[in-house]
């Protein structure tokens, strides 16, 4: 890694940082561009955007003001890796949603889609409470790494397969406070 990929890397996380995946301004630069095509997307049609949380906490917040619609927000907490980094395939509902989504236009606010399996799941789930339409956002698409296919409408980047941190992403609850997305070389 040449020390240029290392001058944008907190000093404070920098002992279990690697190389930065996304910067902060290209994430908010996208950001901004995914708003802007929803917005135009569903100017018929204001979403429910569904976050999924803990991960998609700082997606969503940056993303839905983005989105210049009366929009309505909720969320759903799902656990399915446990304190690892790989999944376990197995998704529980640890918080469930408030608003019902008969009649709604869904948009599934996701952080990251690595084997495809929590996302393959809340499909399902979401799917069987007769909303109008669903669909998903993923900011990051680990690429290669998916056990089922995916149809996701709005991508934010697609990265090789290794494990990130930061905007939300974390590793046993660390480093979701980054502003940029960085490769984690640390133990987890
Ligand atoms: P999947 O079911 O394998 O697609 O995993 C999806 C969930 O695993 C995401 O919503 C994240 O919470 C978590 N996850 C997957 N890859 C990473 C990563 O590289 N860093 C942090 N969390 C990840």
């Amino acid at each position: 890694m040449s020390s240029a990929d290392r001058d944008n890397v907190p000093a404070w996380a920098a002992h279990e940082l690697g190389k930065v995946i996304v910067s902060p301004a290209d994430v908010h630069r996208r950001v901004l561009e995914l708003g802007a095509e929803i917005t135009q997307d569903y100017r018929d049609h204001p979403p429910l955007l569904v976050g999924v949380l803990k991960g998609a906490l700082t997606f969503m917040s940056d993303l839905m003001r983005a989105i210049e619609l009366p929009l309505d927000v909720d969320f759903m907490a799902v656990s399915s890796y446990g304190a690892a980094t790989k999944s376990s395939g197995v998704v529980r509902i640890v918080k469930d949603l408030d608003i019902d989504l008969t009649n709604r236009h869904v948009l599934v606010v996701e952080d990251i889609v690595d084997s495809g399996l929590t996302l393959n799941y809340l499909r399902k789930y979401l799917g069987s409470r007769k909303p109008l339409s669903l669909e998903v956002c993923a900011l990051l698409f680990k690429e290669g790494e998916q056990r089922v296919e995916q149809t996701i409408r709005y991508t934010g980047f697609r990265i090789a397969p290794e494990f990130v941190v930061g905007y939300g992403l974390d590793v046993n609850e660390r480093y979701r406070n980054l502003d940029g997305i960085y490769e984690f070389v640390g133990k987890p």
